[in-house]
């Protein structure tokens, strides 16, 4: 129902639409169709409730009136350095992309194969296994460990020590947990040495000291993933990065066009004013955490368990089937997230505003799954 959390194949097709025809014939027309959702309430999509930045408006929209050039000044090379000095590694280990889906895509392509898998947690942001699968090849999901929801990094081992690529979301889109850097540095340090361990860090500005960074000098073979969609409220201005050696990068630009290099310039200014600006981003960090430990109080007084979300997403425990719930919650003007197969009863819920929350609460107390 929505064109942004909908399940894995729409999210691959998305992606393989921005890459362009060569990789047209993955494209499954059925799935193709984007859906924009009809709600007064959109916490369904993993997004945040605002843009971007005062600030980050302000230099995209300085860049906009300079668009007429492919790179009007150091933009690009300014956003690498920023991004280096924030994360204290070499300007050659960040290559910025247009969001972070167009790398995951050709991770995963150029990483997996037929006989040497994908591994992913249960439940897990489903776009890696998604393309993985429309590719025709290996894929081993393992479910997170029950005691922490984190994702069972040995288990994940266990189930292919041959695979070609681990994909670890940090924190975990839906469940919103943590998974120890321990236990990641521990797949790191096990993996065979031509597999990949992909850590997506979509949402780790919710919870920075988790940031994985310190093991990209220690393994040669980790890819971090980060984007610019979620907190910094940008997901419409498609910014995104990798964090590797550059060897490990190279590969991914036979996946698709060289969309590194082609990248919006009011993007990429609104991305460096962001992290120039990062004491606005962690007033929001701060807010959505209010707001959703608030929402599960509410939801645990109504009888409802929700996973401990450690980001601006958590899981419901409907005790029934989630489907319809969302669809009744929907008709209340609520637009919620979706459930995954291992969980059937559950939905995800994406952090608003207070008041996109309390409307949420509204509608649930109004439809009493
Ligand atoms: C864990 C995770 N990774 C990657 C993405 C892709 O986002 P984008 O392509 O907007 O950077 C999402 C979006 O929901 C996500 O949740």
């Amino acid at each position: 129902m929505t064109n942004d959390i909908n399940g894995p194949s729409r999210r691959a097709v998305a992606t393989i639409l921005a890459l362009g025809a060569s990789a047209a014939q993955f494209v499954r027309p059925a799935l193709a169709q984007p859906v924009t959702v009809k709600a007064d309430v959109r916490i369904d999509a993993n997004e945040h409730p605002e843009g971007p930045i005062a600030q980050a408006v302000t230099a995209a929209t300085a860049a906009l009136s300079k668009s007429n050039r492919y790179a009007p000044g150091t933009e690009r090379e300014d956003l690498i350095t920023t991004i280096a000095a924030i994360d204290g590694v070499k300007p050659d280990m960040v290559v910025p992309w247009p969001g972070s889906s167009d790398p995951l895509y050709r991770l995963v392509r150029a990483y997996s194969s037929a006989t040497r898998g994908l591994v992913v947690a249960a439940p897990v942001f489903e776009m890696a296994a998604g393309i993985a699968t429309d590719a025709g090849y290996k894929v081993t999901p393992v479910p997170v460990r029950p005691s922490d929801l984190a994702h069972d990094v040995k288990a994940m081992l266990a189930a292919d020590p041959n695979a070609g690529l681990y994909y670890i979301c940090n924190p975990n889109n839906p469940v919103g947990t943590l998974t120890p850097l321990a236990d990641i540095e521990w797949l790191a340090a096990h993996i065979k040495s031509d597999a990949i361990l992909l850590i997506d860090e979509a949402y780790i500005d919710y919870t920075p000291a988790q940031k994985s960074t310190a093991l990209l000098a220690k393994y040669p073979n980790v890819v971090i993933l980060r984007t610019f969609s979620k907190v910094y409220g940008m997901a419409g201005m498609r910014m995104g990065y990798t964090l590797a050696r550059p060897d490990l990068i190279k590969p991914l630009m036979d996946w698709g066009s060289p969309s590194p290099y082609m990248l919006p310039v009011p993007a990429i200014a609104a991305a460096t004013a962001s992290l120039k600006n990062y004491g606005e981003i962690t007033k929001r960090v701060e807010a959505i955490a209010i707001t959703r430990d608030w929402t599960i109080a509410r939801l645990e007084a109504l009888g409802y368990k929700s996973t401990k979300g450690l980001c601006n997403c958590f899981m419901v425990d409907w005790r029934t089937p989630a489907k319809p719930v969302q669809q009744a919650i929907l008709a209340k003007g609520v637009a919620i997230g979706r459930n995954w197969p291992v969980w059937p009863n559950m939905s995800r819920i994406t952090v608003g505003t207070p008041a996109e929350m309390k409307a949420f609460i509204a509608a649930v107390e109004a439809v009493k799954p």
